[in-house]
């Protein structure tokens, strides 16, 4: 749902130009002022940090979370209705970042903000799906990418992000500024 479509020059009444809402600078799925600028200006020349878009299906998105686990074929029409979901019914709860180099996908994490009633109406973030590209791991990419997500997850106002990942990763969380705090439980469907 885009609200305020501009209205300035031509006189033609704004019927059919709202048909697909695909604009040319190409929105993301939340604004960039939450982006960290420290962030995004550590990055080499050609890379770029911004919020998932829609058109990130066709530029590698779901390889780049192939590397991370099973992942399925996801016809686009699939990806538009998830997308469109969390940013409809699921808005302000789903922050999904990108690293994009020359116009591929290189890197990915996740934000999903929960909405508690304890701690006073408390938001919790939680880390998901972190995946950087084989050929662009142990480039610092994973930990300006957690950077960049705990940046929005204090400024939208979470005490605390947590997550879960294997005793193969928490060294690397650990660099990232994580502490072991209890133990994941899972009951599968
Ligand atoms: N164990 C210990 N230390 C590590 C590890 C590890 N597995 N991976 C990286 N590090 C260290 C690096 O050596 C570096 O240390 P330094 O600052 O002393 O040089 C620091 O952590 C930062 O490393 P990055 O270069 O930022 O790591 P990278 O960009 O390769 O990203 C990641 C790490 C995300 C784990 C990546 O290798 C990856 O995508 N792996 C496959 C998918 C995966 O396992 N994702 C995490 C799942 S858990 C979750 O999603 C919540």
């Amino acid at each position: 749902l885009t609200n305020g479509v501009s209205e300035t020059k031509t006189a033609e009444p704004a019927v059919e130009s709202a048909a697909e809402p695909t604009t040319s600078a190409e929105e993301g799925m939340f604004g960039v002022e939450l982006v960290s600028p420290a962030i995004a200006a550590s990055l080499p020349p050609t890379y770029t940090i911004r919020a998932l878009r829609k058109s990130d299906y066709s530029i590698g998105f779901l390889d780049v979370l192939r590397v991370l686990t099973t992942v399925g074929d996801i016809t686009e029409e699939e990806w538009n209705g998830r997308y469109e979901w969390m940013t409809t019914q699921g808005k302000g709860g789903y922050y999904l970042l990108v690293v994009e180099d020359q116009g591929r996908i290189v890197a990915t994490g996740a934000l999903l903000v929960e909405r508690k009633f304890i701690h006073h109406l408390g938001l919790v973030g939680h880390i998901e799906d972190i995946a950087v590209a084989k050929d662009q791991q142990g480039k610092k990419l994973g930990l300006k990418l957690i950077q960049a997500l705990d940046f929005i997850a204090e400024n939208v106002g979470c005490y605390k992000c947590i997550l879960d990942c294997s005793e193969a990763n928490e060294g690397f969380y650990v660099k990232c500024g994580y502490k072991r705090a209890g133990l994941e439980m899972a009951h599968y469907y």
